[in-house]
């Protein structure tokens, strides 16, 4: 696989072609998707539930993002690779900027943060010290306990148009991904046909830019629970190898997520 660049991404999103990613937290995996072609991988600090068997990912520390960021970049060293900065890494932007060098020293192109206008600041002097940045909008995993539970969000009218003048101004501060987790479909292709930048979707339909899932949910093997917009694509093929290249061709066929996996 060449090498994989924001640059790619915009033009795979300005000819309208699909692209899948995964979640990766070490070098063997790592390797297994860079083979299969999978042009972006996510460090996700949902490591703290599907590693570490965490309830939640609040727990996951810098130093534990970065230790797996490294790993996952000697696996693959030409995937787009992100890397979420844990809860309370960047509460200011100054915080922002010192936990950011961490990840961006330890192998990642760029940076995954939650939130929506609050992080502008943060955004701008992010992106303005080299450092690129994706915005995650609609369920954010760190705000938990602010949502009281792993609900869909963006359902009513208010809080949708308030989502999509949140991307509009990630978007406008510098954000050169957008992501967003369990939203209605409607609504994540609202976003996605408004913003210039790539919008990645988990649990927002297929009308998105590309998708991801988490690495355990693709394979079937996350032990307690199974969202319903993710499927076991080892189920269906029997290998690994498969299960990726399948997850792959059928992102960039739109027919996954079929109706059954998406949030209406
Ligand atoms: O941490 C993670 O794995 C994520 C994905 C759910 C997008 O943020």
């Amino acid at each position: 696989m060449k090498k994989i660049t924001i640059n790619d991404l915009i033009k795979w999103k300005q000819e309208g072609r699909k692209f899948a990613t995964s979640t990766a937290y070490d070098a063997s995996f790592a390797q297994l998707f860079e083979s299969q072609n999978m042009p972006v991988l996510l460090v996700g600090d949902s490591l703290g539930m599907v590693l570490q068997g965490r309830p939640d990912t609040l727990p996951v520390t810098v130093e534990e993002m970065a230790y797996h960021t490294r790993c996952v970049r000697a696996g693959s060293p030409n995937c787009l690779l992100m890397a979420d900065m844990p809860f309370m890494s960047y509460a200011t932007p100054a915080q922002a900027c010192e936990n950011a060098a961490k990840l961006m020293q330890a192998g990642a192109n760029m940076v995954k943060i939650e939130g929506g206008e609050w992080l502008v600041d943060t955004i701008k002097m992010l992106t303005e010290r080299a450092v690129p940045v994706c915005a995650h909008l609609g369920l954010t995993p760190q705000s938990v306990n602010i949502f009281g539970g792993y609900k869909v969000q963006g359902r009513d009218q208010e809080k949708a148009d308030k989502m999509v003048k949140d991307a509009l101004a990630l978007q406008e501060a510098g954000a050169q991904i957008i992501l967003l987790e369990c939203v209605p479909s409607s609504l994540a292709k609202r976003i996605t046909e408004v913003l210039d930048v790539p919008v990645i979707g988990i649990g927002a339909g297929n009308e998105t830019d590309g998708q991801i899932l988490v690495m355990h949910d693709m394979f079937g093997i996350s032990a307690t629970y199974m969202p319903k917009f993710s499927k076991n694509f080892l189920a269906e093929t029997g290998d690994m190898q498969s299960a990726v290249a399948k997850y792959i061709e059928q992102v960039q066929d739109a027919t996954f997520p079929d109706e059954a996996h998406t949030i209406a």
